[in-house]
Formats: structure tokens, C-alpha cells, sequence
């Protein structure tokens, strides 16, 4: 799933309810990798006790839903780290049978500050063969990898700032013609909802 829209929209919101459903329903293990220094949204979803932060990894045993969320801190240095740990966690979880949710809070920071786009790339182009089901968002949609617009089942788009964005992220969702003015129309955490394979769409809103 890609989860798309500029800052403030709602796609961490979005993000964390729709993997928490999911990871309570299926029963499957999940790890959202967040990389901002701080997030209210995500910590939020820590609140009830379901899901731990975790600074370093593995986490212990038996904790399956995990928000992994390594320290930045220093400059150069703090990156350095930040990239080695998230590679560990893509790795150790790419195995067959992994039947394991895994989560980007702002993709296009991993992609390209930390250098992973070829790891992420090869996640959206082969990670669904081995039971791994990848969230992302991003505020950057040019950024990242083109895989993010071809690869998910589902596209999720908030309002986009200004009509070249919407023009834009319609065209990635499934049309220039039919999204542009649907997404300007939106009103604040309201999000259109592409299934494309299917050709369904819906515009809805987390109460
Ligand atoms: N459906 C909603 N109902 C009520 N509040 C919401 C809803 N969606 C988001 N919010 C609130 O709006 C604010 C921004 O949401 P969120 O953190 O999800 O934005 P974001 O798109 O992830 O932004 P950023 O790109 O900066 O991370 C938060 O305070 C969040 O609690
Ligand atoms: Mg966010």
C-alpha cells in the first residue's frame, strides 16, 4: 500500500490504523520503521500497550509489533546508523514465509538520505512472493522509487498542496483526467482510496 500526501494530511494517522487492524486481524508480526526525530502520531499508536518503540534491534522475544525507531542522533554519524540498522531489520526479515508486515514512515527519506533505494526497490518488486506486505508513505512522491506507483494493490491520496502536486500524484494513482479534480476537492483527512487492479475507488475518512 502507498499512502501519499503532503505534511500534516494525515498519512502516519492513516497509516498506524489501518496496520494496527490489520496486524491484530492476521495475526501477523509487523515493524513500522519511522526515521523523524519525533512524531506524535506514532507514539500514539505505543499508547495502549500493543506495540513497543524499540531503539535498537531485535527486539525481544516474543514482541511482535514493534515501531522501530533508531536514534539519529549527530550528524554524519547519526545517518551512518540510522541506514545500518534499518538494512539489518529488511534483511533479517527477508526469508521465506516471513509473514510480516513492514512499514515506511517516510519512504523517500529512506530511499535517498540513507541510500536504501535499491534495497527498497527490490522490497517493492519481490518482497510479496516471500508473505511480506509493505506500507509506505510519503511526501515526496517524485522521490522515491517508481515501483511505489506500479507494485502496490492500494493507493491511498490525500489532498496535495497545489494543482501541479495533484496533477501529479493522480496520474500515479490512475489517471490525470479523472483524479486531479477529486483530489483538490478533498477536505482535510479526507483521502481517496485506489484498488487499481480492480478499478475501485472511494473517497472516505478515518472518523
Ligand atoms: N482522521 C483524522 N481525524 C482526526 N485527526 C487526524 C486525522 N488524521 C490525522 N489527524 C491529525 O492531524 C495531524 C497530522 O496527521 P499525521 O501525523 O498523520 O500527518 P502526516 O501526513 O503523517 O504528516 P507528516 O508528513 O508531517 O508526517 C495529527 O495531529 C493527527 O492526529
Ligand atoms: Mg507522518
Amino acid at each position: 500500500m502507498a499512502i501519499l500526501g503532503p505534511t500534516g494530511s494525515g498519512k502516519s494517522y492513516f497509516m498506524t490504523y489501518v496496520i494496527d487492524q490489520r496486524a491484530r486481524r492476521a495475526g501477523a508480526s509487523a515493524v513500522i520503521i519511522c526515521t523523524k526525530p519525533a512524531d506524535k502520531t506514532m507514539l500514539r499508536l505505543a499508547r495502549d500497550g500493543a506495540w513497543k518503540v524499540r531503539r535498537t534491534w531485535p527486539p525481544d522475544y516474543g514482541e511482535e509489533r514493534i515501531i522501530f525507531w533508531p536514534k539519529s542522533s549527530g550528524l554524519a554519524d547519526g545517518i551512518v546508523k540510522q541506514r545500518k540498522a534499518i538494512y539489518e531489520v529488511l534483511a533479517e526479515t527477508w526469508k521465506p514465509d516471513a509473514n510480516t508486515l513492514v512499514a515506511f514512515d517516510e519512504i523517500a527519506y529512506v530511499e535517498q538520505e540513507l541510500r536504501l533505494q535499491p534495497v527498497v526497490t527490490k522490497y517493492w518488486r519481490e518482497a510479496r512472493s516471500l508473505g511480506i506486505t509493505i506500507v509506505a508513505t510519503t511526501q515526496r512522491p517524485r522521490n522515491v522509487s517508481r515501483y511505489m506507483h506500479s507494485e502496490p494493490s492500494w493507493s491511498v491520496a490525500f489532498r496535495p498542496d497545489d494543482e501541479d502536486d495533484a496533477k501529479r500524484v493522480a496520474e500515479i494513482i490512475g489517471g490525470r483526467r479523472l483524479y486531479t479534480p477529486i483530489l483538490l476537492d478533498l477536505e482535510p483527512h479526507e483521502f481517496v482510496i485506489v484498488r487499481r487492479r480492480a478499478r475501485e475507488a472511494y473517497i472516505s475518512r478515518i472518523e
